[in-house]
């Protein structure tokens, strides 16, 4: 039973009489000059919108001098009176203002995508059913680029996707254009979403060569009206691999000359290409280190190449190495942050949200905050690929929201890490947030139909990242299933409390990185014979017979002096350091004393029970919906839910009796004991 491909634009009719008799009343008519691709494609979600939303095709006109009328133009393009109306220099670069003049509504921008995003807006207000007298209002991007990250090979696998096989279908093109990748434009400029990489950052360098070229430059075509650019993997032996050097050493002018040569001919056939992404001297992948050279010199060498053509370079930070067995969490800093000041202006750090890997929660990674001088993209994983993959329902802004709002200190409170990555913490001249994708060829896109929330969620805190994530919650569920409150208010319940059950049945009090191995999916605290040593388990939750957790406070690796001192200090200080991060910084004794009264080993083991319950309550709270949905909707999340359930016992038993090995103590009154 698998629906859900309309995604959140399935522009179902207004139920509420009053209200749709309000919409009719004031949208009689539509103006809009379809004269630019984009234009075009904002009047056809004018007409698919308001034809499902009012159950009636609208009518357009072709002039302005209409009442009762919706009237999407540039502000250039609106009749003087109208123009006297809107100040241009108020709204920023691909922002937009809606507002009522006159009997009309008028929608406006200085440019053809503002104007897109203004009738996506519209369209959602319409869609949540909200009153029209709320209006007027402007929106604008906070962050310039807002970016996914698609992990896809050209085999179309789909490195940590569960969502069916990659959409590109690289067979077919440049030749066949799938409706698919239309539909994908469409959803992502719903919700501002400007760019998209489509290689996986493990590929090879197969996609740089003139044939695949061609492929991309057909996806280009079609993303380019709906204001997004394409990007590529770069990777960083690709002079060696396809263009028959000797080396790929940055400093080597042969290398130099082939990049930029390379790069020049992407531009001839993709005039508005975005640039590169690249994992260098990460996990086996080359880089510049392979010939003495630092990040810095490796991303520069391709932004020279770059910025005649005003692309950029989104330099990965994800880098640890299997030389310095200390401490994982601290390796990224202690590489990039000396080079704080050395990138070029068109090179961007793409960082992870925590210092080791995508886990259920981890405190914000140090480097934010720490490089003043170099622009920081956040990179978050959409892709649930150590969250239960697409079997459990995990809303994933409320990690994004806790991440954007942790306050790094670095010019004092208020120092979130939200403005970093905006750019406004030290004024940059440039921003970005990338997701890594969930979306794949399943009917329903990613998998699990909540997938589809945590798309939208990227997206939307993409474009600002101050956005609640209720907020976020209440316009999907209202746009996605149905706008009657008694359906989403126990919705939003459900996906507010589904993050904090994932942490708790799989890594609760800051433990992490404790799931099996390869896959990542499901509990593997055991697991100790991995070749390098911090892939294992043990190495991250340190039980022994006398405790548990990671000591990263001075007297341990001391990775809590990465941050800003008040930070640090909170970390370091048992007292302060936040519950759910105590294990991350501390190692402590079994009978340690929590805050409730608790010994640390009952206190853990109720947190995992926590998580089962919190599953349960997900369950309850789903059975109580099942009047707003049809059987087939239901069904499928029901079926998905009880998997969710036995897993979460599956984490929580398998983890509690390996612990107890260690702690050779009972489990406490309140936990199920493991069957
Ligand atoms: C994780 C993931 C890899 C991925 C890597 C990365 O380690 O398991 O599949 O390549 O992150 O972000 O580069």
């Amino acid at each position: 039973p698998q629906t859900g491909y309309k995604l959140w634009l399935d522009y179902r009719k207004v139920k509420n009489s009053e209200l749709l008799q309000e919409y009719r009343n004031q949208i009689q008519s539509v103006y809009i000059q379809p004269d630019t691709k984009t234009l075009e494609i904002a009047q056809k979600e004018l007409s698919v919108g308001l034809a499902g939303l009012l159950g009636d095709k609208p009518t357009f006109l072709e002039r302005q001098n209409i009442k009762n009328a919706i009237i999407v133009a540039k502000i250039k393009d609106l009749n003087k009176e109208y123009q006297a109306l809107f100040e241009s220099s108020k709204i920023e670069e691909n922002g937009f203002q809606i507002s009522h003049v006159k009997e009309n509504i008028i929608v406006t921008s200085n440019d053809d995508i503002g104007v897109l995003y203004g009738v996506f807006h519209l369209l959602k207000h319409l869609q949540m059913n909200l009153p029209l007298k709320k209006l007027p209002i402007f929106d604008a991007p906070k962050i310039d680029l807002r970016i996914l990250n698609h992990w896809d090979n050209l085999d179309r696998s789909v490195e940590r996707g569960y969502a069916g096989n990659s959409i590109w279908k690289w067979h077919k093109l440049p030749g066949y254009i799938d409706q698919r990748y239309i539909d994908y434009a469409r959803a992502n400029a719903s919700v501002g979403i400007n760019g998209t990489v489509l290689t996986n950052v493990n590929a090879n360098a197969l996609i740089l060569t003139p044939m695949y070229i061609k492929k991309v430059a057909a996806l280009a075509n079609v993303f380019r009206p709906y204001g997004i650019r394409v990007y590529l993997t770069a990777r960083f032996s690709a002079p060696i691999e396809i263009g028959n050097l000797k080396t790929a050493d940055p400093l080597n002018p042969e290398v130099r000359n082939w990049w930029k040569a390379k790069i020049d001919r992407i531009y001839k056939e993709i005039p508005d290409f975005g640039g590169f992404l690249v994992k260098a001297n990460s996990e086996g992948q080359p880089g510049p280190q392979n010939y003495g050279r630092s990040h810095a010199d490796g991303a520069n060498m391709l932004a020279d190449a770059l910025a005649p053509h005003k692309g950029i370079v989104m330099w990965r930070a994800f880098v640890y190495s299997e030389h310095d067995a200390t401490d994982r969490a601290k390796q990224a800093y202690n590489e990039f942050v000396p080079l704080d000041g050395k990138f070029k202006e068109n090179v961007l750090l793409q960082v992870k949200n925590g210092a080791i890997d995508f886990q259920p929660r981890e405190p914000f990674h140090p480097m934010f905050g720490a490089m003043p001088k170099t622009p920081l993209m956040m990179e978050f994983q959409i892709t649930q690929e150590y969250l239960g993959f697409s079997t459990h329902l995990v809303y994933l802004p409320k990690l994004y929201e806790e991440v954007l709002q942790a306050d790094t200190y670095q010019h004092g409170k208020g120092s979130l890490v939200a403005k970093v990555i905006d750019g406004t913490l030290d004024h940059k001249k440039i921003s970005g947030m990338a997701g890594v994708a969930n979306i794949g060829s399943d009917v329903n896109w990613t998998g699990h139909p909540f997938g589809q929330a945590n798309w939208y969620g990227f997206g939307r805190l993409s474009w600002n990242p101050y956005l609640s994530a209720k907020t976020i919650a209440n316009e999907w569920l209202r746009m996605t299933y149905s706008t009657n409150d008694e359906f989403v208010t126990p919705m939003i319940k459900m996906l507010l409390i589904s993050r904090a059950a994932v942490v708790n049945y799989m890594t609760p009090l800051g433990l992490h990185h404790l799931m099996d191995t390869g896959h990542h999916y499901g509990p593997g605290p055991w697991v100790s014979n991995l070749s390098r040593p911090e892939w294992n388990p043990v190495y991250y939750h340190k039980a022994d017979s006398l405790g548990i957790g990671f000591d990263r406070t001075p007297t341990g690796s001391n990775a809590t002096a990465q941050y800003a001192k008040p930070v640090a200090d909170t970390f370091n200080n048992l007292e302060t350091c936040p519950e759910e991060y105590l294990l991350w910084f501390h190692h402590l004794p079994w009978d340690y004393k929590l805050k409730n009264g608790n010994i640390l080993w009952n206190g853990l083991a109720l947190k995992y029970q926590e998580g089962v319950g919190q599953v349960r309550e997900m369950q309850s709270l789903w059975e109580q919906i099942k009047p707003y949905l049809s059987a087939e909707q239901y069904q499928e999340v029901a079926m998905l839910l009880s998997i969710q359930l036995k897993e979460a016992k599956w984490w929580r038993d398998a983890c509690m009796s390996y612990f107890q090995t260690f702690s050779k103590k009972p489990f406490p009154k309140g936990m199920e004991t493991p069957k």
